[in-house]
């Protein structure tokens, strides 16, 4: 069972004024597809406390995946994806690529995302945007390909040939 970890990037939220369904979204889809939810973290958008925080998981290995949401789009606060991009040993484009591309197919907004994802250490590192709504299409798009993903990552498998 991988486990997850889930980080949402929220001024509002991290000050209470703002309830993060965004995570609640995550957790319930992690769970139907078989992760365990191991951290849920909720933390203003700031660059070094985003930063601090995706690398501590990922250098304490307290996760196989971190699920961000928020901070992806045009506002002078989003830097989500500034900060992932700082502590990523390696870029997986493919994810947020995948995405955009099926998103697009339900809002031409899905292009003003900038979210991205990485590896650093053994642990895989995807955002997404902020609302519900988004969190919800995006995922249920990618999930089913991750554990694929993840098992080659923690090299549980070697080979991609399909039984
Ligand atoms: N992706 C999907 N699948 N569905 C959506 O409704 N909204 C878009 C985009 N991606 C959307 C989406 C919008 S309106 C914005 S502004 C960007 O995500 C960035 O969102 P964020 O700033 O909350 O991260």
């Amino acid at each position: 069972m991988f486990r997850v970890a889930i980080v949402c990037m929220s001024d509002k939220g991290s000050r209470g004024e703002r309830e993060d369904l965004s995570s609640q979204v995550i957790e319930k889809i992690a769970v139907e597809n078989g992760y365990i939810v191991t951290k849920k973290v909720l933390i203003p958008d700031e660059f070094q406390v985003i930063k601090d925080t995706l690398s501590e998981i990922c250098d304490k290995n307290h996760a196989d995946l971190i699920l961000t949401t928020g901070g992806t789009g045009f506002s002078k606060r989003d830097v989500t994806p500034e900060a992932t991009e700082a502590i990523i040993e390696k870029r997986v484009p493919g994810i947020p690529e995948a995405m955009r591309a099926y998103s697009l197919t339900i809002t031409k907004r899905a292009m003003l995302s900038r979210a991205t994802a990485g590896i650093r250490k053994d642990t895989l590192i995807i955002n997404m945007p902020g609302s519900p709504k988004a969190v919800e299409e995006s995922l249920t798009f990618i999930i089913p390909e991750l554990k694929h993903g993840l098992e080659i990552m923690v090299g549980s498998a070697k080979d991609c040939a399909r039984k």
